[in-house]
C-alpha cells in the first residue's frame, strides 16, 4: 500500500461495509481489495495530484491505487461502479482527465494487445493489426506486429501498399525481386528497417532467435489478411495454365499446398548469405536502391532528456516517402511539444509508458496513455507530446508519409518570435520568455517519478 491515507481507509472499510448496500467483503478481510465496493473519496483517499488545480493536470499514478477515483481539482465524484479496474489503472488520463483537456478529438490510441491475433501454423508465430476498422481516423498509415520463430516464414508474397519495417527483436532474412527482374536478399537484426515497394514480392524467415517486427503501410485501410499469397497464386490459377506458363507437366503441381500457408515453420536459412543469392540478366539491386537499411548501426543524437534517431530517404532512398524517428524518453523526460506540417504521424511504443495530449483546432483536447505495444495517430499539424510517466526509458518510434523528417516544436516558435508579439498575446512576464529557448529541443530532461515527493 502506498499511500498513507489507506490503512486507516481499510479498517474504517471494515467497519462500515457490513450496511454498505449489501456490498460483500472479500473473503480474506480485505475490503480494499473488493472492486465492486462503494467507496467516497473522502474513504478511499486521492493522490496528491488529483487535489491541485485541475489545469495543472499531473500526471496520475493509479496502478498501485486500490480504488481510483475520477476526480481532478473540483472536479468529477465518486465511481461506485460497476467497473473494471484494470483499464483505470493504466489510463488515468483518461479517467481523471486533466483540466486542460476539451471537446472530442480523434481516439488517437490502439492498444495491439486488443487486436486480434492471427496464429501461425504449428507455433511458428503470429501477427496482429492496427487499421482503420479500429482506429477509423488513422487514414495515411496501418501497422502489423508480427513474430516469427525460429527458421519460420512470413509466407512469399506481394500487396498493393508500400510496406516499411522496423526489426523490434531478433533477426531475419528477407529476400525480393523487383519488376527488373533485379535481385535482392540481406539478413537484418534489430533496429534495421527494410522497405518493399508496392507489388514487389518477397518473403521473410527468421533466422536462430526468431524475429519480431513491426510492419508499416501506407494505407490506414491496409489488411494484413489481404496480401497476394504464393500458395494462393499457384492455387487459384487452372492448373493446364500454370503448366504452360512454367513449361512443366501438369502434373508437377500434384502436392502443393491446398491452404494458404502464411506464417508456417521452415528448412532454417543457410548460414552463408551467398548460398541464396540468386541473380538473373538484370543483377542485383545496388546500394543505393537497397531494400534494407541498417539503421542498427546508425549512432543516436544525444539530447538533454533522452535520444533521437532519425531515418529518412536521405538515408535510406528507396523509402521515398517514409520518414522515422526513434525517440528514448530517460524517467521524468518528455518529447517536447510539436507538430508535424507534412504528414500525419503513425507512432508505436516499443518499450516504457508514457502519456500524450492531443490538440486539435480550434479547442480540442484529449490525454491519452500509453503503453509498450500500444499505437498512436496523430494527424498533420494537430501538436502533442510524449511525457515519460514511468521508471525506464520510454521508446516509441515515430514514423511519417514524407520525403524528409520535420516537425515545428512549440518552445522553439515561441522564443523565436519577437518577443512584444508573444508578450502582447500570451501576457507571459519578460523572466518566463527569457528561459525558453531558441533551440529546437526534442526531448527535454525532467525529475524522475521515482525523485518526485
Ligand atoms: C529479444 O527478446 C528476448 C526475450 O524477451 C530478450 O532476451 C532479448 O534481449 C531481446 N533482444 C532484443 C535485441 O531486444
Ligand atoms: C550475389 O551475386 C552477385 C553476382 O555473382 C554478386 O555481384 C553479389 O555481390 C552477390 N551478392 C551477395 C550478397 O552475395
Ligand atoms: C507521401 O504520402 C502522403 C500521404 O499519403 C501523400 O499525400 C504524398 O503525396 C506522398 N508523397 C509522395 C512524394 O509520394
Ligand atoms: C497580464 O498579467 C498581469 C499579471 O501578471 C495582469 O495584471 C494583467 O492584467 C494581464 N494583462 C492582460 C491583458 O490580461
Amino acid at each position: 500500500m502506498k499511500f498513507p491515507g489507506v490503512t486507516a481507509t481499510v479498517s474504517l472499510l471494515l467497519t462500515v461495509l457490513p450496511t454498505v448496500g449489501g456490498a460483500p467483503t472479500s473473503t480474506n478481510g480485505n475490503a480494499a481489495a473488493n472492486p465492486n465496493l462503494r467507496g467516497s473519496p473522502e474513504l478511499v483517499g486521492l493522490l496528491p495530484g488529483q487535489k491541485e488545480n485541475s489545469k495543472t493536470g499531473s500526471y496520475l499514478d493509479f496502478e498501485s491505487v486500490e480504488n481510483p477515483q475520477p476526480i481532478r481539482g473540483s472536479k468529477g465524484g465518486d465511481d461506485p461502479g460497476p467497473r473494471d479496474y484494470s483499464y483505470e489503472r493504466i489510463n488515468s488520463d483518461k479517467y481523471a482527465p486533466p483540466g486542460t483537456d476539451n471537446g472530442a478529438t480523434i481516439n488517437a490510441q490502439w492498444p495491439m494487445g486488443l487486436s486480434h491475433n492471427r496464429l501461425g501454423l504449428d507455433k511458428s508465430g503470429w501477427a496482429r493489426q492496427q487499421n482503420t476498422d479500429v482506429l477509423p481516423d488513422a487514414k495515411e498509415m496501418a501497422g502489423v506486429d508480427m513474430r516469427l520463430e525460429p527458421a519460420a516464414y512470413r509466407e512469399l508474397h506481394w500487396h498493393v501498399a508500400a510496406e516499411w519495417s522496423l526489426v523490434l527483436n531478433g533477426s531475419c532474412r528477407i529476400q525480393a525481386i523487383n519488376e527488373d527482374g533485379e535481385t535482392f536478399v540481406d539478413d537484418v537484426q534489430a533496429g534495421d528497417v527494410w522497405y518493399f515497394p508496392p507489388g514487389v514480392p518477397h518473403s521473410i524467415q527468421a533466422l536462430d532467435d526468431g524475429v519480431e517486427f513491426l510492419l508499416v503501410f501506407d494505407q490506414g485501410s491496409f489488411n494484413e489478411d489481404n496480401t497476394f499469397l504464393a500458395s494462393e497464386v499457384f492455387m487459384h490459377n487452372p492448373r493446364e495454365v500454370m503448366a504452360k506458363n512454367l513449361g512443366v507437366p501438369v502434373s508437377a503441381f500434384d502436392n502443393i499446398p491446398d491452404k494458404e500457408l502464411y506464417i508456417f515453420n521452415g528448412t532454417p536459412a543457410p548460414k552463408q548469405i551467398e548460398d541464396q543469392n540468386v541473380t538473373t540478366g538484370a543483377g542485383i539491386i545496388p546500394q543505393s536502391r537497397s531494400y534494407s537499411y541498417h539503421f542498427s548501426q546508425q549512432p543516436a543524437h544525444e539530447v538533454a532528456g533522452g535520444s533521437v534517431k532519425i531515418v529518412d530517404p536521405l538515408t535510406f532512398p528507396i523509402a521515398s516517402n517514409f520518414s522515422a524517428a526513434i525517440v528514448t524518453v530517460n524517467p521524468g523526460g518528455m518529447r517536447e511539444i510539436h507538430w508535424h506540417p507534412s504528414s500525419d504521424e503513425w507512432t508505436f511504443f516499443i518499450k516504457g509508458q508514457g502519456r500524450g495530449t492531443l490538440f486539435t483546432a480550434p479547442s480540442d483536447a484529449t490525454t491519452f496513455d500509453y503503453r509498450a505495444g500500444d499505437v498512436a495517430y496523430f494527424p498533420k499539424s494537430n501538436s502533442h507530446y510524449i511525457e515519460n510517466t514511468g521508471d525506464e526509458d520510454l521508446v516509441f518510434v515515430e514514423v511519417l508519409q514524407a520525403p524528409k523528417f520535420t516537425d515545428v516544436a512549440l518552445g522553439q516558435w515561441i522564443a523565436s518570435t519577437p518577443r512584444q508579439i508573444v508578450k502582447d498575446t500570451l501576457n507571459l512576464s519578460d523572466d518566463t520568455l527569457s528561459r525558453i529557448s531558441t533551440e529546437k529541443q526534442y526531448v527535454v530532461a525532467g525529475e524522475p517519478k521515482s525523485s518526485q515527493p
